[in-house]
């Protein structure tokens, strides 16, 4: 997966041109700007920094990582319209600027390729990185018979894989995974209140997380 997204760094934002997409990524923008709005944000796995950018539109500050070299030097080619500070980190392995906590997190197009087995874990790690009562914030894709890449595979934890082709011609086996709304609610209700949004091509969910963070 992480050798994929260096590979695929140079034409990753080709995956924001599809046209049949246009109106649900505007909604999505018009979403994570209203909900991050004069915050304080954690980004994780931010890739090129195409949503940190619009979400530097409306928030404080940002604090974007990714595990990859390829993407961070495409996103910080960038510029912002808020503070955006870039590091490397693997959502497996935090660093030392995991101890920061901030107003709210955000995962945009990661929690697909988690495998299901580790979701919980990782959001257990997520969640003490941000303040009590803050957010959580995830967006990803809905599967679309036409429009998604095929599912090629099943494994036995119930994850799905596709067959993906870069403009290389090198051929990636990677773990994405589809969770419906059921799923969603079932992982976060523990962490906090939800709210579950499906456009067609997308899902969107905002957990605001308990005041004492205890998990219920
Ligand atoms: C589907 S892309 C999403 C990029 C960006 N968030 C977006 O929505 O445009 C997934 C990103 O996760 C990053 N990634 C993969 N494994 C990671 C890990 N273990 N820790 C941090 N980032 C990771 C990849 O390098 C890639 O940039």
């Amino acid at each position: 997966m992480v050798d994929y997204y260096r590979r695929r760094a140079p034409e990753y934002e080709a995956i924001y041109h599809k046209p049949e997409r246009q109106h649900d990524l505007a909604a999505l923008e018009g979403y994570l700007k209203k909900t991050f709005s004069d915050l304080d944000v954690l980004e994780i796995a931010c890739g090129t920094g195409y949503w940190t950018q619009r979400i530097a539109e409306t928030a404080r500050s940002i604090s974007a990582s990714d595990i990859s070299e390829e993407v961070l030097a495409i996103a910080t080619a960038k510029s912002y319209r808020c503070p955006v500070r870039f590091h490397i980190e693997d959502i497996y392995r935090p660093g030392h600027s995991a101890a920061a906590l901030h107003d709210a997190l955000f995962g945009g197009f990661i929690w697909s390729h988690i495998p299901r087995q580790q979701l919980t874990a990782v959001i257990e790690t997520l969640a003490a990185r941000v303040c009590a009562g803050g957010l959580l914030v995830f967006a990803d894709n809905r599967y679309v018979e036409g429009s998604s890449t095929p599912i090629h595979a099943h494994d036995a934890e119930g994850n799905t894989w596709q067959q993906r082709r870069l403009n290389d011609g090198s051929e990636h086996l990677v773990l994405k995974n589809f969770p419906d709304k059921s799923e969603l609610q079932t992982l976060l209700s523990a962490f906090g209140e939800l709210e579950v949004q499906e456009l067609t091509y997308f899902w969107m969910v905002k957990c605001r997380l308990f005041s004492n963070k205890m998990r219920h």
